[in-house]
């Protein structure tokens, strides 16, 4: 019978004979065997798989001839080039079942029976918890949330707020001043004046007289957001605010107040009340317990302040008041058209009576024994 020969063959060379090729998987059968049986361990086992079942391995070569026989040939080579290829895996995969032959990977070892590894997740800051809730207290009541900057000026921190310089209620408010800004500085300020942004609104003329600080308490907002908007409106600013004093359970250097202000034609006392009766209630519950006692503060008339107990103390929360004409004429309102109320809550102490906490100083203590209790 004349074998017919493919044209590939033609092109591949010479065409290896079926007996060859018998001759050839039975050389290969015996020394896999052979080796596989002397392989001492995995990395031996390895390359023995590579130097026979491997990319160019040599049974590899074997199956990839096949392709040039003819198809009588093929038929009789193909199964026992497969079948060996089967019985060679077969004799791997025994061998590895012997710990000396298991593959040892230092790089990544990965025991799938493991226990998983429980990802620890982050805490939310107390202040922050608190923030959001009483910013979703208010937004539900129809007031905007509006934030500023924590570096003022001695106008918007004080004068405008009706505390003229050498006032002595300026010592309620001990400050950290900060050096005036360089040149530069100032022309960088000029510039953002001249583009009409009013967080730089500073005059000229006035500019060199400035005096910056941190602000002490979140009320400049107050005159920053009148000076650009009109009634009525009602809007709450939280902020970091800073102050100069010594430090106790209840008094830290740097704390947080959310600032409240709801300015329009007719907005009382009453109205006030309301607002605060209904904040109280939905952060503390239904049995809240407060009171409002008369208070001073130049820019309201009349000002009162918010108690509430912590620790069977009584602990001020808030201060707060009717707008003072005075800050009305600051900021360009007719105070004959127009009145509102203000406040200012200290979160800190809102977040000690909410979560019983016993010094306002472990809020900024990066404490996490405090910190994982959120
Ligand atoms: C003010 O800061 C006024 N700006 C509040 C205000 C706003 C009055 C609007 C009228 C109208 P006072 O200094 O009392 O007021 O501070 C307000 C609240 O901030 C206090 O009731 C207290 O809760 C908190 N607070 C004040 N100082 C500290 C401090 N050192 N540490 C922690 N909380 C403080």
């Amino acid at each position: 019978m004349v074998e017919r020969r493919p044209h590939k063959a033609n092109v591949a060379g010479s065409i290896p004979a079926v007996g060859t090729m018998k001759e050839k998987i039975k050389k290969i059968k015996k020394l896999a065997l052979e080796l596989a049986e002397k392989a001492k361990d995995s990395k031996e086992l390895e390359n023995l798989e590579i130097k026979f079942l491997g990319r160019k391995g040599e049974l590899t070569q074997v199956l990839r001839s096949l392709k040039n026989l003819s198809i009588e040939a093929r038929r009789e080579i193909g199964p026992l080039a497969q079948r060996l290829k089967k019985e060679i895996e077969e004799i791997f995969d025994n061998k590895r079942k012997d710990a000396k032959y298991k593959i040892q990977d230092t790089k990544y070892k990965l025991d799938i029976t493991k226990p998983g590894k429980k990802i620890t997740g982050g805490h939310i800051h107390p202040l922050n918890k608190i923030e959001k809730e009483i910013r979703d207290i208010f937004l539900s009541m129809n007031f905007s949330v509006v934030e500023g900057s924590e570096v003022e000026t001695d106008y918007y921190n004080f004068d405008a707020l009706n505390i003229p310089k050498d006032h002595p209620a300026r010592d309620a408010w001990d400050t950290f001043w900060i050096k005036n800004p360089k040149n530069s500085e100032l022309k960088m300020q000029n510039s953002e004046i001249k583009k009409g942004n009013s967080k730089f609104l500073i005059q000229n003329s006035e500019l060199a007289k400035t005096k910056f600080l941190l602000r002490t308490h979140t009320s400049p907002m107050q005159i920053h957001y009148m000076q650009t908007h009109q009634p009525p409106f009602q809007i709450i600013v939280p902020g970091r605010t800073f102050r100069y004093e010594a430090t106790d359970a209840s008094h830290e250097t740097t704390f947080d107040q959310i600032e409240g202000l709801m300015i329009g034609e007719d907005v009382s006392l009453a109205n006030f009340k309301f607002i605060i009766e209904k904040f109280l209630t939905k952060l503390f519950g239904e049995s809240v317990e407060f009171d409002f006692r008369p208070s001073y503060y130049p820019f309201v008339e009349p000002g009162v302040d918010v108690y509430m107990k912590w620790q069977n103390k009584e602990l001020e929360v808030a201060g707060a008041g009717m707008v003072h004409p005075e800050v009305f004429r600051a900021v360009g309102y007719d105070p004959y058209k127009t009145q509102g109320f203000a406040f200012g809550f200290g979160l800190n102490r809102l977040a000690m009576i909410k979560y019983k906490i016993p010094d306002i100083r472990l809020f900024n203590s990066g404490d996490l024994r405090f910190i994982k209790q959120f």
